[in-house]
């Protein structure tokens, strides 16, 4: 285990519930992963992920619409908080709002987010949460997945570090493979930055 000041600091964003952030904190927790969960932001004051954070003594940051509702100066209170922070890396972890110009100029590279299908494909606007289940079992793929990627102005588009298949069954709805495509996320999350980290996956050069 490196010491305290060598690990990577992690600053969320989060919206839900927060399981990814969590499975996350836990991998720091337990030494697989060589980072420290620092700071997590939310759009949602009432959010699973806030409430994570307080138990775990993370810093908890309710920054929305309803702080600052000019949302210039909504991305400025995101970057600061992260910057102030001394944050190294951005995870996205069901994080429902684009992320803006002030956070991307001063993370650009740098801020990771899931999505629970094998992009370009399910991707986009209105393409999140159960709405990409339904999409895929509504097209009769045989299967799906997990992508991670990192961020940039586009949504879902930005360059991918790791994608994990999901199989499909013929009795799947969107409730039963949205629980398998999650254990799928929670891994693949945690693998993926542990790469990052060690400098397996490379990061693009901003
Ligand atoms: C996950 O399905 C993730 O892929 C998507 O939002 C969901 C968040 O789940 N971006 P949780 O809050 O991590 O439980």
């Amino acid at each position: 285990m490196k010491n305290n000041q060598d690990l990577i600091r992690f600053g969320f964003l989060a919206s839900g519930r927060g399981s990814n952030m969590q499975t996350i904190i836990d991998a720091c927790k337990d030494g697989q992963l060589q980072a420290k969960p620092i700071i997590v932001i939310s759009n949602n004051a009432d959010s699973g992920a806030l409430e994570s954070a307080r138990k775990e003594n993370i810093v908890a940051c309710h920054l929305s619409s309803t702080t600052h509702p000019d949302s210039t100066l909504l991305d400025a209170a995101i970057a600061g908080a992260l910057k102030s922070h001394h944050v190294d890396l951005v995870i996205l972890a069901g994080y429902m709002r684009m992320i803006g110009p002030k956070v991307l100029d001063a993370f650009g590279g740098k801020i990771i987010n899931i999505h629970p299908a094998l992009l370009p494909k399910y991707g986009g606007k209105g393409m999140y949460g159960m709405k990409v289940h339904e999409a895929v079992i509504a097209a009769g793929e045989p299967e799906t997945g997990v992508t991670i990627h990192v961020v940039n102005a586009e949504y879902d588009r930005g360059p991918i570090l790791a994608q994990r298949v999901v199989p499909i069954k013929p009795d799947d709805t969107p409730e039963t493979l949205a629980t398998r495509v999650l254990e799928t996320e929670h891994e693949i999350y945690v693998d993926t930055l542990r790469k990052v980290i060690s400098g397996e996956i490379q990061l693009p050069q901003t």
